[in-house]
């Protein structure tokens, strides 16, 4: 029954280092197997969903040599099958970043077909879109996709939706093709980028990542590589929101300022200082904040990841602020929980009229899915009183020690695991 409990209504201040990027870090585990040769990758996040990653990667052949909690060696070059079964994919819709990467070097590749999760229903018909562009078969059986091709042939794939795990998807299937691949209307975000790095450290041949055009000349193979995961950009603006929900002054350390922009507009915008160096940012808020309407947009808009962290600190700001979800058709679970702790929100379709209130008031919240998890955290650290946050194992699929490094801000919070441990942190917490 693990879940946080927290006493909030101190403010969280000190410093804060940022881990390696989950959702770059997902793909690039499955671009590693694209090569006999071995791949050294650095910087990874220890939490749940690499760690799932990495068993099903060995599941299928692959030789994992775990060098530390954020360094792997992988070597693809004994992979025996190229079935991904169902279990993996039941606990991260990620390992659908196998199919690319099978199917570019073997030709073939049978990964169960993911399903909804708490956040949407997630299709996948633009990944398989791209697979049979480039002259794959594509079948849906028995719950499996099945893909196979004689030959992958570059080809021209006009994404109908700008989709991060479609380009990705695609991108690492071209690597491998022959002949030049375009994709228009391709996802722009920094983990699409880093990907694309990884793969050209790997010796292929890839321009144009990071703008909605990417060009992929297909090589015969691929080599061995040495890769740094770029920071998690959603771990950096959960930090810095943090900071703005308890009127705090965070340094939060080892990001890239250029990828957080959206999140430090909105923010500026609302009244926080926000100071920018060249691999950290600074947030503070000693005054109560004001209100402002959010759209999330694919990157470089406002991130849907930070959709329910921005609404927290906008449920506290002064006056009425809109947020309209834009990406996915569920994320705004959190409110009903949050009206559990005093906020008022009004949910009309895909978007959410915010009344801000001064305060809210510490309750037991469950977490709908990691982002909202993570978001009810900071809520739990700005309400008073006591807040306990259940299905916690959400939040510990996306964010590395997120209680350990709380704490280290001052924040008043603990993992446990029974209504003793729980009794015993109100009781020495008082
Ligand atoms: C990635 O999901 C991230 N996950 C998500 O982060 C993130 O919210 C999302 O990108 C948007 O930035 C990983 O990288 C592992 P999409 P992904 O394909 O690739 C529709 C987190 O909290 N769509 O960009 O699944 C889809 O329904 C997670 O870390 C299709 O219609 O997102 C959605 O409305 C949550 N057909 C929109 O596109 C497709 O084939 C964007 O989805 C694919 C997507």
């Amino acid at each position: 029954m693990e879940q946080y409990i927290i006493k909030g209504g101190k403010p969280l201040c000190g410093e804060v280092s940022i881990g390696g990027a989950k959702n770059a870090a997902l793909a690039i585990l499955a671009a590693a197997i694209m090569t006999d040769e071995t791949v050294t990758i650095e910087n990874l996040p220890y939490v749940m969903d690499i760690r799932v990653l990495l068993s099903a990667i060995e599941e299928i052949g692959a030789v994992v040599e775990r060098i530390d909690k954020h360094t792997v060696k992988i070597n693809g070059g004994h992979i025996g099958s190229v079935s991904v079964e169902y279990d993996y994919i039941k606990k991260i819709r990620a390992s659908y970043y196998l199919l690319g990467a099978l199917l570019g070097k073997y030709k073939k590749a049978d990964v169960a077909l993911p399903g909804g999760c708490n956040i949407g229903s997630r299709p996948i018909d633009q990944h398989l879109k791209g697979f049979k562009a480039l002259g794959a078969d594509v079948e849906i059986m028995n719950g499996m996709v099945v893909t196979k091709a004689d030959r992958l042939v570059g080809t021209h794939i006009y994404l109908d939706v700008v989709s991060v795990g479609a380009t990705i998807n695609i991108m690492l299937a071209a690597a491998l093709a022959e002949g030049n691949t375009i994709i228009e209307n391709a996802a722009k975000e920094p983990h699409v980028v880093d990907v694309a790095n990884m793969l050209n450290t790997m010796g292929a041949n890839i321009k144009g990542a990071g703008t909605d055009v990417i060009r992929i000349k297909g090589v015969e193979k691929l080599h061995g590589a040495t890769y740094s995961i770029i920071p998690d950009q959603i771990e950096a603006g959960t930090f810095m929101t943090a900071a703005a929900a308890t009127r705090g002054d965070i340094l939060i350390k080892n990001v890239i300022p250029k990828h957080l922009e959206a999140i430090t507009a909105k923010l500026i915008e609302i009244g926080c200082d926000v100071e920018e160096f060249d691999d950290a940012v600074r947030v503070s808020a000693t005054k109560r904040l004001g209100h402002t309407h959010i759209k999330t947009l694919p990157y470089p808009g406002f991130p849907t990841d930070m959709q329910p962290q921005m609404a927290i600190v906008l449920a506290l700001s002064e006056g009425t602020s809109i947020v309209t979800e834009s990406i996915f058709e569920n994320r705004l679970k959190y409110v009903d929980e949050l009206a559990r702790m005093g906020a008022t929100i009004k949910v009309e379709g895909n978007t959410a009229i915010i009344d801000g209130v001064e305060h809210y008031s510490g309750a037991q919240v469950n977490a709908p899915d990691l982002r909202a998890g993570a978001a009810l955290v900071i809520a739990g650290l700005a309400a008073d009183g006591f807040t306990t946050v259940d299905d916690i194992v959400y939040i510990l699929r996306g964010y590395e020690d997120f209680d350990g490094k709380l704490r280290s801000l001052g924040g008043c919070i603990e993992l446990v695991n029974s209504e003793e441990e729980a009794l015993k942190f109100r009781l020495k917490v008082g």
